[in-house]
Order: C-alpha cells, then structure tokens, then sequence
C-alpha cells in the first residue's frame, strides 16, 4: 500500500460514514497569528471547533499537510519528521466517542481496509489529573471492539491531552493507538509512548469536551467535537513492514541520490544514517514551505527562519556526508517529481523553489567563508590560553553573529591542536534560546485563532484593503498571504513595483470611504463555481470544498472566505497604512492597523 493508497482507502472509509471531504489547507496559516505553520489537520477547522457551522456539514474528513518545527530536534529517529500528511475525520458536534473509536478499530483491522493485526495493536487513553476524571468510557469502548485490557494504558497529561494550542479554549482527553513493530523492548519500562522505536503511534483520536478557561480551570463544553490524525508516512511505513518512517517510497527516492552522492555503499553507519535521515526529512519540508502558494522565502524572521534553518541544516549534514554544494535543488526536484501529483502547488511552483534553494545554499557558503576569516582573527589570541580550549561563549558568539554552526568552529580549532568547551557553548546556547522562548511566547501571546473584535474587524478591512488594491494598481493584483494579530492586519501581493505616496494614500482613502459610508457585509454559501461566476476574488483553487462561504461588502468587495466578519463596515473605524515594502520578489506587503475615529 502506497501513500497515495491509504489516502484514498481512508477518504473512501469516511465517505461510507457520511463525511464529507474538504481539502487541505495551506501549510502557511491565514489569519491566525499564534503558530507559523500548520501543525494538524485541525488547526484550519479550529473556528467550527469553537462553534461556527461549517458550510458543507458536521463530519468532516481531508488530508492535511503539516509541519512541526519542535520535533527539528528529534529529526533522525526513527518517527520524526518535520513535514508530514495527516489524514483527519472531524465530528463538529454530531457523533462522539463510541462512533470515532468503533470506526478507528474498524479501519484499522478490517480486511478489506487497512487489515493491522490485531494482536499488535495497543491503545493509550486519558488516566486523569487532578483537575479531570479518567476517560474509563474510551477504555470500556476498546475493551468492547475487542483490545484486551492489558494493551490499554492509562496515561496522564503529558502524553493523552490535547490542546489548547492558546492558553484558553476547547481541549479534551485523546486516545492513542500504536503498532508493535515486534522489535526488542529498550527497556522494563518501554510501552506505547516510548520513544526507542517499539511502538509506532498512528493515529490519534482527540475528544473535545473541556474548554479551559483563563483561571485554569476545565468546565464541560456543550457542544462536544471529535479530532483525528493519522500520520500517513508512519501508517504505510507500518502497513509495508519498515521499521522506520524512511524506508517508505518518499524517502526512498531521496536515499538513493544522497547515497550515490555521498557513495554509501551497502549499510550506512548509525552517524551517517541519521545525517542521511535529516537532509532527506529537511529537504522534503523546505520543498513543500517554497512550493506553498503563500511564498515564504528564507530570512531572518518567522516562517523564513525556520525554512532558512531546515535548508543550512540539511547543507550541513550534505557536506559531513562530503556531497558537493548544490545539491538541496537536485534533492528538491525528486520530491516535486514524485509529490506534485498529490500537491500540484509543488509543480507550481517548482522554478521558485529551485532558485531559493540554489540561492540559499549559495549565502550559506559565503556565511561559512565569512565564519572562517573570524575564526583565523581570533586565532591568535584563542592560542594563547595555555589550556587550549575554546571558551564556550566564544563558539557561541561565531554562531550567534555570523551564523557559524559549533562543529565547523570545532573542526577549525582541532585542526590547530585546540578544543572547542562544548558545554560552555550548550550553555550560552540555552540562555539565548530561553530568551527567544520568552519573546516568542510573549509575541504569539492570545488565543487560538483569536476571534476577539479586532481581528474581526481587522479581516474585513483586508477585505476592503485587497479590492481597494485592485481598484488602484489594478486586476493583477491577487493576494498572496494574511496574517492578522490583535494588533495589525498584514497583507502581501502580487504587484511588481513599490507604491508609490500618491497611490497608497488613494488606497487608504478609498477604504476609509468604504468605512465611512456603513456598508452592509452579508455571507451567502454557494458551490466555489458559483461563487467565482458572481465575481468573488478566490484565488486557492485547489484548496476549496463542495461549498464555501462568499462575504459581500455591498458594492465594495466580493470574496470566498471562511470568516467571521463585521455585519457593517462602520464598525470598522479609521483605516491606516503603517508600512509597504516588499516581501519577495513580485509580492509587496502592507502592515495596517484600525484606529478610534476622533
Ligand atoms: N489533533 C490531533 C493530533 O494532531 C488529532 O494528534
């Protein structure tokens, strides 16, 4: 069974159980400030989790691209990968326990779907806190499908909880299922959780049925909703036997040409093995953040950090490997080969990928050259200190100023009888990162999906701002991304020049009029054909369902969109542009904020 065959056996089980399929959202999120990427197939459902109706029903299922850059670390063990599919059915207020775990034990087992044997399967569910009973009814529910009790595990927190992603909002016990791969346990205490590779989790349904509010405390929510992921590569890694992630077909194509690069002949020792694992996961997730619509380029900042980070990494683990610069491309090309059926994005937008990657590699060489002129500055006096070791601090800073990764100054320094202090550098490392955390923390403060009166209103100024754009510079221009805070609005699109004063004044001005003159915003649901026949601005073809929602500003602007807007612009306030720049190469970007009318 292949990747693109378990999609379509799920979508197919799901089907027969009355969902309907939605497509995957972007990898880059819209309107929502708290993450950077899409880390699960709910995060662009959270809205109808937290309540508003969902055009085409109550179950829902899709396939959903996700990437998860806090697992960057655990990247070269067997389950890790920062990009991954996960397949999703959602229940939004309709069915709830008994019906998620019998269609879980069902697809899972079955003969005619995926077949797992059963005496492989484990299951974890919640075992309570001191806030939240245990979930005996997900335990009663697998001891009725039939999973003995002795592979149901009780566990807390830590492990069966999901959410909320914000401090406050709809959270829940899940349930966990994993396979026995039969291999050795690392250990007395290794069970379904452990991280040594024994046990592979595969699916996991989350019950939302607590909400948590801002004191901590976890009241009982009236309107329950089901949330499940499977994790596509580890399902099919399972399903053919592997006992790990890559030895599926997607990472396969990728072995074999950093193998014939590298010349790795037959078993790659385990230090080699997990540099080939992190360039293969690494270069898989930059190809899909470039080929993503939305046009995240490598920099300094948010997503572009991360990407900018994935790229050096896999570069670097490409030259330990001693496969020659310029080869992020050639990697890229297999994944844009061999995925662009199932994300057409990927084909798209294959010429920006390439020169992104080509380019990045290229500045990473020049950062090495510059790392290493620094280095041989401070050799003189590095040699002078008669224990012949490296201060930590010092490694730190070549990293910290000049984006020198520690093993290249490492090397540099044992080539001249020196020693790099490694936990100096761990440590200086540490309290940076823990800085960063806390402005991190402090910047994607809010809830989830913050639906509170600004960014309401903030979305439909966008609205206004985008058809106000067209009006002015004229119909090329389309929209290429939004991120909205409880601050600011920021929008990005396609228009090749700067603005001119003159024009963004005009711009301002004809949203301020649109404000001015309280026009009604109404929403209709109707097919995307028919939306796009009544002139609505949509632009993310292949990311619409059977229904969306159109919201209408009369006489101003038209667009498919899932909300939620203000009933009438006057709600909106004074409309001001702070800054319009560039973003990538055709795309510009506003940054603008509402302000109290005096
Ligand atoms: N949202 C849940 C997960 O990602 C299903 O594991």
């Amino acid at each position: 069974m292949t990747t693109s065959d378990l999609v379509e056996l799920y979508i197919e089980f799901f089907r027969g159980k009355g969902h309907s399929v939605i497509p995957g959202a972007s990898l880059i999120p819209e309107n929502d400030s708290t993450i950077l990427f899409t880390p699960a197939g709910m995060q662009p459902l959270v809205p109808y989790l937290l309540g508003e109706k969902h055009p085409v029903g109550r179950r829902l299922v899709n396939v959903q691209n996700c990437i998860r850059t806090g697992d960057i670390d655990a990247v070269g063990d067997p389950s890790h990968l920062t990009f991954f599919r996960m397949l999703g059915n959602w229940s939004l207020g309709d069915y709830f326990k008994r019906e998620a775990i019998t269609w879980s034990y069902e697809f899972l087992t079955g003969r005619q779907w995926l077949g797992f044997d059963p005496d492989r399967l484990h299951v974890t569910v919640f075992g309570g806190s001191d806030q939240v009973p245990p979930d005996h009814e997900a335990a009663d529910l697998w001891i009725e499908v039939g999973v003995p009790r002795e592979r149901i595990y009780s566990l807390g927190m830590d492990d069966n909880w999901w959410g909320p992603i914000g401090k406050t909002g709809p959270c829940g016990p899940d349930t966990e299922m994993f396979y026995d791969t039969g291999k050795p346990s690392c250990g007395p205490d290794c069970r379904p959780g452990c991280s040594c590779g024994r046990y592979f989790e595969v699916w996991n349904d989350v019950f939302m049925q607590y909400r948590k509010t801002a004191s901590g405390t976890y009241e009982p929510l009236a309107l329950r909703s089901v949330d499940t992921g499977m994790g596509v590569e580890r399902t099919v890694a399972m399903l053919q036997g592997h006992d790990s992630v890559y030895g599926i077909a997607e990472y396969e194509n990728l072995f074999t040409a950093i193998r014939e690069a590298a010349g790795i002949r037959g078993e790659p020792d385990p230090d080699r093995l997990r540099s080939m694992r992190i360039i293969a996961d690494h270069i898989r997730s930059a190809a899909h953040i470039l080929g993503d619509d939305q046009g995240v380029s490598p920099s300094n900042l948010d997503q572009g950090y991360v990407l900018r980070r994935l790229i050096r990494l896999a570069a670097r683990h490409g030259m330990k490997l001693g496969i020659p610069e310029g080869f992020a491309w050639k990697l890229a090309e297999r994944v844009v080969d061999f995925e662009g059926d199932c994300c057409p994005e990927l084909q798209r937008n294959a010429v920006r990928i390439r020169e992104e990657l080509e380019r990045e590699e290229e500045l990473f060489g020049k950062t090495l050259q510059v790392g290493v002129r620094e280095f041989h500055k401070l050799l003189p006096n590095l040699k002078k200190n008669p224990s012949g070791v490296i201060p930590g601090r010092v490694a730190f800073r070549l990293y910290d100023t000049y984006g020198f990764p520690v093993e290249f100054t490492a090397d540099l320094a044992s080539e001249e009888g020196l020693k790099v202090d490694m936990e100096g550098f761990r440590e200086a490392f540490g309290k940076h990162r823990e800085l960063s955390r806390k402005g991190a923390e402090q910047k994607f403060k809010g809830g989830l999906a913050d639906h509170s009166d600004l960014v309401t209103r903030l979305h439909t100024a966008t609205h206004l701002l985008h058809a106000a754009l067209r009006k002015i510079l004229g119909d090329h221009v389309t929209q290429k991304g939004s991120n909205i805070t409880d601050q600011r609005l920021r929008f990005d699109f396609s228009h090749p020049d700067p603005m001119t004063p003159e024009q963004i004044r005009e711009v301002e001005e004809r949203v301020n009029s649109a404000i001015r003159s309280g026009l009604d915003v109404t929403m209709s649901e109707m097919t995307p054909d028919e939306a796009l026949a009544e002139g609505a601005l949509g632009f993310f073809k292949d990311r619409y369902g059977d229904k969306v929602k159109v919201y209408t500003v009369e006489g101003f602007s038209r667009e498919i969109c899932g909300g939620p807007h203000v009933g009438n612009t006057s709600e909106l306030g004074g409309f001001r542009i702070l800054s319009e720049k560039s973003s990538s190469r055709g795309v510009r970007r506003i940054r603008a904020v509402l302000e109290e009318r005096q």
